[in-house]
């Protein structure tokens, strides 16, 4: 077994955990100043969203220096400061390394812009689309839409050209097909276990090998194609991987990688992680965290529980053999997860995240939590447009309008989807902006921060966060929760999310109700009399389950 198959991380989204100076952005000594709770907690790996030199177009998915820390968040002394503390504690940090796009502002990307130059070949430029005057609407190379809405290409006067960026225009993908850009990302990274890091969160990593020629797409109401996946997983990704292995040292250095990767399937999830291949660890997938969408991110419909456990359990049993599977409901994309999939009322805020939890800590896998959810925060609540910070949702806001969606129906679905409920600032106590920052917050702080907060947490023992702490020391303690075999029980089921865990003579059942609503014991369950309760959400005893109540059993 590797290091990180017992591990569980938590994700930091540094401008939003803690602040130290009081500037309303949280920074790298706001994280120093709390180690105290992630050992409280008992997590294993802390990964940084990133803390690189950017323009903070996309809050440092945007790198302008991949060697130096932003001012906002700190220094690297600071840095490194935080990876002494984290190891001191038995911890590993990984860093968040964005490497199919930099931002514009970074010196390749600035020289690159000169066709003269040497680095016109480390980004995608093409020729405006034939027969059309170049930077006039519609002239784009192909119809291909960015993430953020709007054109996938951005036209450069200098030149007459136009480059690719998948993300927005302040994102220009990196040309990996050039072996001067891989080699030279390749020794930043080392330089960068050099200095301490034990891993890598590879940011959308099935996108470095596009699909060429790079052509036109099924065009939607504004004449542009969103699948980013026609450009994605193209032929080498495979071999770049491999390459990225060995030249960084993943396996030597007993790394942790994970990959993120939007779009794929089971089999190139195997295919990525299986350890023979030699490329990632594991890999984040997202068929989970689209159920309760129509194909688009904002097309709402309502959560089929059924089609949930489906996609979770295609991906348990696809990757028994081979290969790793990443646990998570929320990151700094997400909502809040019981504000998404649990009841955020007060009758059953408690109840639903801790459901949530047992039941993604008890597949098999690495669990990741992100900050705040191990306190059960909810979403935003934003009400108005300029609440929100985040480009992909303001993006969306003013397209729909421009095609003629009301608003109140679009601020209704951002509302429900917008990253930036991940993004408020992290609520340490009840005080003023919740103890995050004595300042100006950049982003609102929950109103209902009085209420749930992690001091609240620390203290009351029957709290979302003591359920995440024992669920944690769980997965520590027994090997069945790291290395038994899944089992789906009751697929169809609507109501109950039910399964066991095998390793050899130990068997763990877990039942979790999904619902609000009270439910009877379930035909078909194998027997709990005799059974050890290791960890419930409710007082023992009750035949029926309680809405949103849930039981870990060591069957006897
Ligand atoms: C995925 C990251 O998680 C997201 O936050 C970012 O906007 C895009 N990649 C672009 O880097």
């Amino acid at each position: 077994m590797a290091w990180w198959h017992s591990a569980v991380t938590y994700q930091i989204y540094p401008r939003s955990f803690a602040d130290s100076n009081g500037d309303g952005v949280g920074d790298l000594r706001g994280i120093i100043n709390h180690v105290d709770h992630l050992v409280a907690l008992g997590v294993d790996v802390v990964w940084l969203s990133p803390i690189y030199r950017s323009p903070m177009d996309d809050n440092g998915y945007d790198i302008s220096d991949y060697c130096d820390v932003d001012p906002s968040l700190g220094t690297l002394a600071d840095l490194d400061e935080l990876i002494a503390s984290l190891h001191q504690h038995g911890m590993k940090l990984i860093l968040d390394m964005v490497i199919n796009h930099t931002s514009d502002e970074h010196p390749w990307f600035i020289e690159s812009r000169d066709p003269a130059s040497p680095k016109r070949d480390w980004y995608i430029w093409r020729p405006a689309r034939e027969a059309m005057e170049p930077g006039t609407p519609g002239a784009e190379p192909t119809n291909a839409g960015s993430a953020f809405s709007g054109p996938g290409w951005a036209y450069d006067p200098q030149s007459g050209q136009y480059y690719l960026h998948l993300f927005s225009p302040k994102q220009a993908d990196l040309n990996w097909e050039n072996p001067e850009v891989r080699a030279e990302l390749y020794t930043m990274m080392r330089w960068w276990v050099d200095r301490g890091v034990d891993g890598f969160r590879l940011d959308v990593i099935n996108m470095i090998s596009k699909t060429y020629p790079i052509g036109d797409g099924p065009a939607g109401p504004d004449g542009l194609c969103y699948q980013l996946g026609m450009v994605a997983n193209g032929p080498r990704l495979h071999e770049f991987l491999a390459e990225m292995n060995a030249a960084v040292g993943f396996a030597e250095h007993e790394l942790f990688i994970v990959g993120e990767t939007p779009g794929i399937d089971v089999e190139l999830a195997r295919s990525f992680t299986d350890p023979a291949a030699r490329e990632l660890d594991m890999v984040f997938t997202f068929e989970h965290v689209e159920v309760d969408q129509a194909g688009m991110k904002w097309e709402l419909v309502p959560l089929r529980l059924p089609v949930l456990k489906a996609t979770l359990a295609e991906y348990q049993y696809g990757l028994e053999q081979a290969g790793w599977n990443s646990l998570y409901f929320e990151n700094h994309d997400q909502p809040r997860s019981v504000s998404r999939f649990g009841d955020d009322s007060p009758a059953f805020r408690v109840a639903s995240a801790k459901t949530l939890a047992t039941t993604l800590h008890l597949l098999k896998g690495t669990p990741y939590v992100y900050q705040g959810q191990e306190l059960g925060m909810t979403n935003a609540g934003f009400t108005s447009i300029e609440q929100y910070n985040d480009l992909e949702s303001i993006n969306f806001f003013h397209l729909a309008v421009s095609l003629g969606l009301p608003s109140e129906q679009l601020l209704a679905v951002i509302a429900a989807k917008s990253r930036d409920n991940a993004r408020t600032p992290m609520c340490w106590d009840a005080g003023v902006n919740a103890g995050f920052t004595t300042g100006q917050p950049w982003l609102p702080v929950n109103a209902d921060h009085t209420q749930i907060n992690a001091a609240a947490a620390i203290a009351d023992p029957d709290s979302v966060f003591h359920h995440y702490r024992k669920l944690i020391a769980l997965r520590h303690e027994l090997a069945v929760v790291r290395e038994g075999r899944f089992e789906l029980l009751l697929a169809q089921d609507e109501a109950l999310f039910t399964f066991t865990r095998t390793l050899g003579q130990v068997r763990l059942l877990v039942v979790a109700n999904w619902t609000s609503a009270a439910q009877p014991w379930p035909w078909g369950l194998p027997e709990v009399t005799g059974a050890e309760l290791l960890l419930g959400t409710h007082p023992v005893g009750a035949q029926e389950l309680s809405g949103w109540e849930s039981r870990i059993y060591r069957l006897a």
